[in-house]
């Protein structure tokens, strides 16, 4: 379906409202229908009569979404709170305009140009976002954790004149300098001080953004780049705004609410799952400069935060912190987020007083999301629930297939087809693409292999299409929805399949252990991956005092005998991504051969017979390796 339909559209006249509703109904029908809390109870038509109503009246932008607030049904109403500041939406909209007279006046930033941000959590940044999104710019944003070839890559992808970057990314900044002013690319640091000095608010001209339709690039987000360099994930206008407002109705989020989020803004959930929400809603954002224990509670306290978001191990730290004076006196009704684990999942609920929990399960790059508004036991832990009406709705456009956990590939039956899962079995979870709409999935920018390297053809039948999650899931027979593992990190011993998140839940209720990594290492003379894990123990558990003998009874216990970890590796932090999501690489790699492994950590093991883990030598390594040894 071709973009003139829009352009060409006359505006103002109903023929051409329903020329743009239906073409974006078939647009965003994948997109939405999947993205649907409730699916196949709330009509989609919603979305589609808000998104048209945008393209009429040419205000596309989350920054118009925002200015009308600003300007017409909340001026006064606080937008932000930042560490005891707030703005509201009129005194911030002035901040963004002023902020956008310098990038078209000062910096000289096209209407349709890529301009790449890079900064910490702060006001400015969203003045530079917003400011940015005001006069029809694209928006990069960079991960402020990256430096090096990472950051380089990023620039260079998005071929942006600019890197405007806060002062305080300087360090990681400064070393790509003589690379990218090679590349004639120039770096404008901002600060507080520099954009309070702006004072030109003169308005911005509708030319600069009435160009800009609903499938324009508007941003990219980077992924991780955990394995390989990040890749630009591409987020259209009609996907911003669709994100926004669909997660505004699914939180039912009033003007009155406001959400604490200390997860970085460059990151999609900070961005869309938060912020974008929240300005859909007339809400108020509550601003962490960035996670730390110390100014959790007491932010969240103080603003009066009514959802907090969380992604990754966040809960899990919180838990595992100390007490806090403020972490039951909020008025905190929700968290709302992504990874919460079922180890986690009731004590956090119990010792921190919040009665919803609302998980979810999305990514940036994925298609399908689910969710699960969660207020008791029934629920509790998973990501969502699959209902009768849902069946008969969607089990047809997502689906749950067999993988080979060795080769990453889908299985195929004798036919040369995908072979679904059943109950309880967990599967790579895929979802139906309309070969004639395949414009409105997610891409990656200028990576055409990575985009159709998430593609998967002749499933279930020749010529049908889907889109590879990359994560595996698992339904009971209830229709309760559970994230299995990410694909990659299930590994086989003996014959069996060893989902490294069932585990990990295991251990994390173990009370000597606070975080618990696990992942499967190569032995030499074994088929598939022996279970390892590496642990930070509990406040106040030392060396000394761990009970390798309780563990090795308890695990046994809970866990069937192939999944028991026969090796630990206690460390005193696990490594982390930017938001908080654990990191497997280089653990699976160096494995359980101490040569490899460079630093301080302490490795015991569950040789044959023990009754409890023992330390773990290089001896124990080389009797392996000459077989003198068995594993069981
Ligand atoms: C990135 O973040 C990690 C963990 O928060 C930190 O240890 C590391 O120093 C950061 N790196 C850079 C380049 O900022
Ligand atoms: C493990 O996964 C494989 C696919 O890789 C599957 O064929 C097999 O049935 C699974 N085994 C068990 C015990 O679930
Ligand atoms: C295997 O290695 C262990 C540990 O180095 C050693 O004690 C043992 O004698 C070796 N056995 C054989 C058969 O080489």
């Amino acid at each position: 379906m071709a973009l003139p339909i829009i352009v060409g559209a006359a505006a103002g006249t109903a023929a051409g409202t329903a020329a743009i509703a239906a073409y974006l109904n078939a647009k965003f029908h994948i997109l939405h229908d999947l993205r649907n809390p409730r699916a196949g109870l709330a009509p989609s038509k919603e979305i589609v009569d808000y998104l048209t109503g945008r393209v009429m009246a040419k205000r596309v932008l989350l920054f118009h979404v925002l200015e009308d607030h600003a300007l017409h049904h909340r001026p006064d109403h606080p937008f932000l709170i930042f560490e005891g500041q707030t703005w509201t939406y009129r005194q911030f909209y002035d901040c963004i305009i002023q902020v956008a007279n310098w990038l078209m006046k000062d910096m000289g930033v096209d209407s349709g140009e890529m301009v790449a941000i890079d900064g910490g959590n702060s006001p400015e940044y969203y003045m530079l976002w917003f400011a940015l999104d005001a006069i029809g710019a694209k928006i990069s944003f960079l991960n402020w954790n990256l430096t090096g070839a990472g950051l380089v890559h990023c620039v260079k992808l998005c071929e942006s004149r600019f890197v405007i970057a806060d002062t305080d990314v300087r360090n990681n900044l400064e070393p790509c300098r003589e690379e990218l002013e090679g590349l004639s690319i120039q770096i404008q640091y901002y600060s507080p001080s520099f954009f309070a000095s702006l004072t030109d608010t003169t308005p911005i001209p509708p030319a600069r953004y009435e160009d800009i339709t609903i499938d324009s690039v508007r941003s990219l987000l980077y992924t991780s780049g955990t394995t390989g360099l990040p890749k630009g994930v591409i987020f259209t206008t009609g996907r911003e705004l669709v994100t926004g407002y669909s997660s505004a109705k699914y939180l039912q989020l009033t003007p009155n609410d406001r959400m604490y989020t200390c997860m970085p803004l460059y990151h999609g959930a900070a961005h869309g799952l938060c912020t974008s929400p929240c300005i859909h809603a007339g809400a108020t954002i509550v601003l962490g400069r960035r996670f730390s224990h110390k100014t959790f509670w007491p932010e969240v306290a103080r603003s009066r935060a009514t959802i907090i978001q969380y992604v990754g191990e966040l809960c899990r730290y919180l838990l595992n912190g100390p007490a806090n004076e403020h972490e039951r006196s909020h008025c905190v009704q929700m968290a709302w987020g992504n990874g919460m684990r079922p180890d986690v999942w009731e004590p956090f609920r119990e010792r921190f007083r919040i009665p919803v929990i609302n998980e979810l399960y999305a990514a940036t790059d994925g298609l399908g999301a689910t969710f699960n508004k969660n207020y008791g036991p029934f629920t509790a832990n998973c990501i969502g629930l699959r209902g009768l009406i849902w069946h008969w709705r969607y089990g047809n456009e997502e689906v749950r297939v067999k993988m080979d956990v060795d080769t990453e590939d889908i299985v195929r039956d004798g036919d040369g087809f995908a072979i679904r899962c059943g109950v309880d079995e967990p599967g790579q979870v895929l979802h139906r693409l309309d070969p004639k709409l395949l414009d409105s999935v997610p891409g990656y920018y200028k990576n055409e292999k990575a985009t159709l390297d998430r593609r998967i053809a002749d499933v279930f039948e020749k010529g049908d299409l889907w889109f590879k999650s990359g994560d595996m899931h698992r339904v009971d027979a209830d229709g309760r929805v559970f994230f299995a593992d990410r694909l990659g990190d299930t590994f086989r011993w003996k014959s069996e399949n060893v989902s490294t998140n069932e585990v990990a839940d295991a251990l994390g209720r173990f009370p000597q252990i606070a975080e618990p990594n696990v992942y499967g290492v190569l032995v030499p003379g074994y088929d598939g991956r022996a279970g390892a894990a590496s642990i930070v123990l509990a406040d106040g558990v030392t060396l000394e005092t761990f009970d390798t003998k309780a563990l090795a009874r308890y695990v046994r216990d809970v866990l069937p005998g192939y999944a028991v970890p026969l090796f630990l590796r206690v460390t005193p932090a696990l490594e982390y991504t930017g938001t908080l999501k654990m990191q497997k690489g280089r653990l699976k790699r160096e494995g359980v051969d101490l040569e490899k492994v460079g630093n301080g950590d302490v490795f015991f093991w569950l040789p044959p017979g023990s009754d409890r883990y023992v330390p773990y030598e290089r001896k124990d390594w080389e009797a392996l390796k000459n077989r003198s040894v068995r594993l069981t």
